[in-house]
């Protein structure tokens, strides 16, 4: 199974959690992902895979301009139809917007005929609704790093049982 992980990052926050998901779909055996930041996506890769995963900043409590630009132009070159979908955010503020940033991403995915998962609370603690956030306020992104690594793990063996 092959994933691709593609994401947006300015001060490297959500490229360091992203590459934390990509290391727990590699821990599940027969998966492999490549992490991609939107201005460097090998489009016949990610294209080709099963899952794919997208990440962003929160700016304004919503994901950014950049991402947001993504997925309505470049994201119509990944076949997102059938694949399965997943998304995470990095934000400063626990209030700060990040699950309205991961629903935008998630209900974009849908208009395009993929497939949404998350584990939501199918596997107990972490319990992840829509998606994984870190923020980096008063907790430190470090604190959630174990959960990202989790959430790869799962997508990856959801994507492997849907697709082998
Ligand atoms: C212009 C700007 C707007 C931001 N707006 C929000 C916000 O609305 N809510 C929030 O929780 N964090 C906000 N942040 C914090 C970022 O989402 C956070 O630092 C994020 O981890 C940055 O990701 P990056 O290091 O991958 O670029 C904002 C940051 C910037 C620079």
């Amino acid at each position: 199974m092959k994933a691709a992980v593609i994401y947006y990052s300015f001060s490297g926050n959500t490229r360091h959690m992203g590459e934390l998901i990509a290391k727990g779909i590699q821990k599940v055996e027969g998966c492999e992902a490549r992490t991609f930041s939107i201005d460097d996506v090998d489009f016949e890769y990610a294209s080709s895979c099963d899952c794919i995963i997208f990440g962003a900043p929160i700016y304004a409590a919503h994901i950014t301009g950049q991402m947001m630009n993504f997925m309505l132009t470049d994201s119509d070159r990944l076949n997102l139809a059938g694949k399965l979908i997943g998304a995470f955010a990095t934000a400063k503020y626990v209030h700060g917007g990040a699950e309205l940033g991961i629903r935008e991403i998630l209900d974009h995915c849908m208009v395009k005929g993929a497939m949404i998962y998350s584990s939501g609370d199918a596997m107990g603690e972490p319990v992840i609704h829509f998606g994984p956030i870190a923020t980096n306020d008063m907790i430190e992104l470090e604190r959630f790093e174990d959960t990202f690594v989790i959430y790869g793990e799962r997508m990856a063996a959801k994507a492997k049982e849907l697709f082998g």
